[in-house]
């Protein structure tokens, strides 16, 4: 049968990321395994107490059926409040300001379905995770690009958006700390967009997914820790990266009540939920994070000292991100994002992904994920670098 896709599938690329798995499939079964910088998925198991807590809540039939509460299970979200509390200083409410969703992706698709009609337009920032642009177009809309420049920290320049944009925009999409470019926002630009968006009635979605992949002792805020935000953002947030779940598919919405509400009435349209077990298994994860963020923390930061003294002795003068497992190369000279990428896994044998991407401003760099799978971290870093010392002829 030769049935044509809906003209709505038609129009959107497939998932970047199939492609660039299938090229690495491909090299494998040719005998020559890369090493992996390429998709941001932990590389580590999730934590022994979560696994524990997950298998004991299996056991027990009161997890299996539906979860009709349809903002999660109650003690879930009372978790989720103390973990707010906690790592934010920021009081949210069982009643309506927070909504357990599937990881964070899927919160962020159906916010999008929640509030874009054909023609409404979305501010997201370039360049970036794909979702927010895609998903925008499928419903119609048109996503209004804010480049990420490095001499403006990759930070959207607020200032820069047309009047008429800004006027039109139903929805504003930030990302910190920042897939692709591992860039923080500070509060003070957190609260600037808070500022913004109320002025110009945009919804602030906030994508918070890296929050807890910081280093340094860095603490990157919550948009809800500015005064009044709940009256304009709502933030995504997922047990993903920080306790390596993201198979799990277990994350949360939480902020303003009608967001919140619309969020909710989309989702339970579409989905029916988490498993209740994995929500118990992420009360656990959430009440004990003090006892492992620490740890994951220190073993991505070991890797990317690592990763970026060795890219400087090759000619590069990079900063160490502050925050998420990326590292936002600048391509060297004579080079493109994607012939740097190409020449990497040809003559190297390293994967990365060319800057491009995630949109039109990623041309000009690569990003590298330092969540390597398999063998020893340290000596695939040191293999890499070796690799692009002795096959690469960069003229700086
Ligand atoms: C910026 C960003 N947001 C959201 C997600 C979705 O993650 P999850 O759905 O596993 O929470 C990702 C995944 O890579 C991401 O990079």
């Amino acid at each position: 049968m030769d049935i044509p896709q809906a003209q709505r599938l038609q129009r959107i690329p497939p998932y970047p990321f199939r492609e660039i798995n299938a090229l690495k499939t491909k090299m494998i079964a040719e005998g020559a395994e890369p090493i992996d910088f390429g998709i941001g998925d932990p590389d580590m198991p999730t934590p022994d107490f979560v696994i524990q807590a997950l298998a004991e809540a299996a056991q027990d039939p009161g997890t299996h059926p539906y979860d009709e509460t349809g903002f999660g299970i109650p003690e879930y979200q009372q978790a989720i409040a103390r973990f707010s509390k906690r790592r934010f200083g920021v009081e949210v409410s069982t009643a309506g300001e927070i909504q357990s969703c599937l990881g964070s992706k899927e919160s962020l698709v159906h916010i999008i379905w929640a509030y874009i009609d054909p023609g409404d337009v979305v501010l997201v920032p370039d360049p970036a995770y794909s979702v927010y642009k895609v998903q925008t177009q499928w419903c119609g809309g048109a996503a209004f690009p804010m480049p990420l420049r490095a001499k403006n920290g990759f930070l959207p320049d607020l200032g820069a958006i047309p009047r008429s944009v800004a006027k039109a925009a139903k929805l504003l999409f930030l990302n910190y700390p920042n897939n692709p470019t591992g860039a923080i926002a500070p509060l003070h630009y957190l609260a600037e967009a808070v500022d913004f968006c109320r002025r110009h009635e945009i919804i602030l979605v906030n994508d918070c997914a890296y929050s807890e992949v910081a280093y340094d002792g860095l603490q990157p805020p919550s948009v809800l820790q500015v005064p009044g935000a709940m009256d304009v953002a709502i933030e995504m947030h997922s047990l993903s990266k920080t306790f390596n779940m993201t198979g799990w598919r277990i994350g949360w919405a939480m902020g303003g009540k009608p967001f919140v509400a619309a969020l909710s009435r989309c989702k339970s349209n579409v989905d029916s939920g988490t498993f209740m077990a994995i929500q118990r298994a992420a009360i656990v994860a959430l009440d004990r994070y003090e006892e492992w963020v620490p740890q994951m923390q220190a073993e991505y930061q070991r890797r990317r000292d690592a990763f970026v003294s060795g890219l400087n002795s090759l000619g590069w003068n990079l900063q160490p991100p502050r925050a998420t497992f990326y590292v936002w190369v600048p391509v060297p000279p004579g080079y493109d994002s994607a012939s740097f990428a190409a020449d990497l896994l040809r003559r190297c044998r390293v994967l990365a992904i060319p800057g491009a991407v995630y949109g039109e401003h990623g041309e000009g760099y690569v990003r590298f994920s330092l969540t390597i799978k398999g063998r020893d971290k340290l000596a695939q870093i040191d293999e890499a670098i070796t690799a692009m010392r002795e096959n690469l002829r960069i003229a700086w």
